[in-house]
């Protein structure tokens, strides 16, 4: 409301409801959209572990990384798939409600200064070369390498509303539905149960869990700290 210089809730309701440019900035304004790279490094090197060989056996790899803010997740998971030679057989489909943030994933350019987090991320999950091969800096910013940016589609999808696009073999979805009642985390897990290929994989992270899911005997824990899932036929 002080953003748009509005007094009354009513106002801002009317504006929200008519006014597609007020609800695309009350969504900048309201999602909160903080993230890094190998954010909860475990949860990468379970991937490591666990995962890359499942995708490995499939000709080609889909994965839909949904809520994924300024793509920093999404880089990662990328950079992961070409360290196991997956990269060129896989297409990630990034998602996110929010504009602004799907923008920045695009450009892929990130501050210099979040490099050595990133790093010292990058090790904990287990990675072995050199960070920096993956990005070039140009004064406090760096550029991620071309390869890591070709095989990835960023594009609009509100959870909430719109529906399955595609069948995946993994679906992440990490620090999103924290911030959903229990109906819309279940509806959102059944839309990602229709979007898996039977025996795909579900990476919810280290908050979430399909605990309290309608769903959750349709799914088998392959890793239970990570809470990643395998859907069951
Ligand atoms: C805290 S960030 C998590 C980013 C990343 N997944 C991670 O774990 O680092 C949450 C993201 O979910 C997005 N989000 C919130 N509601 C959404 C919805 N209904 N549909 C799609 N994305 C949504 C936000 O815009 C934000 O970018």
């Amino acid at each position: 409301m002080s953003v748009r210089k509005i007094n009354a809730l009513d106002e801002l309701g009317k504006g929200l409801l008519k006014d597609e440019s007020v609800f695309e900035e009350f969504i900048q304004e309201m999602s909160v959209t903080v993230t890094e790279m190998f954010r909860d490094p475990s949860f990468y090197k379970s991937l490591r572990n666990n995962v890359m060989k499942r995708l490995a056996t499939y000709p080609t790899i889909k994965i839909w990384i949904a809520g994924c803010a300024t793509g920093e997740e999404v880089y990662s998971v990328a950079i992961l798939l070409s360290e196991y030679g997956l990269l060129q057989r896989s297409l990630i489909y990034a998602t996110d409600i929010n504009q602004k943030s799907l923008q920045t994933a695009k450009e892929a350019i990130y501050s210099i200064s979040d490099m050595k987090t990133y790093t010292e991320n990058y090790i904990k999950a287990g990675g072995v070369k050199s960070f920096s091969e993956y990005y070039k800096a140009k004064y406090d910013s760096v550029l991620l390498d071309k390869s890591l940016r070709q095989n990835i589609v960023f594009s609009a999808h509100n959870l909430a509303i719109d529906k399955s696009f595609n069948e995946f073999q993994m679906i992440i979805c990490r620090n999103v539905l924290i911030y959903f009642n229990q109906s819309l985390q279940d509806k959102v897990i059944n839309l990602f149960y229709e979007s898996l290929c039977s025996l795909g994989l579900l990476g919810l992270g280290n908050k979430e869990s399909l605990l309290f899911a309608s769903r959750r005997k349709h799914f088998e824990e392959i890793v239970s700290k990570e809470r990643i899932y395998m859907k069951m036929v």
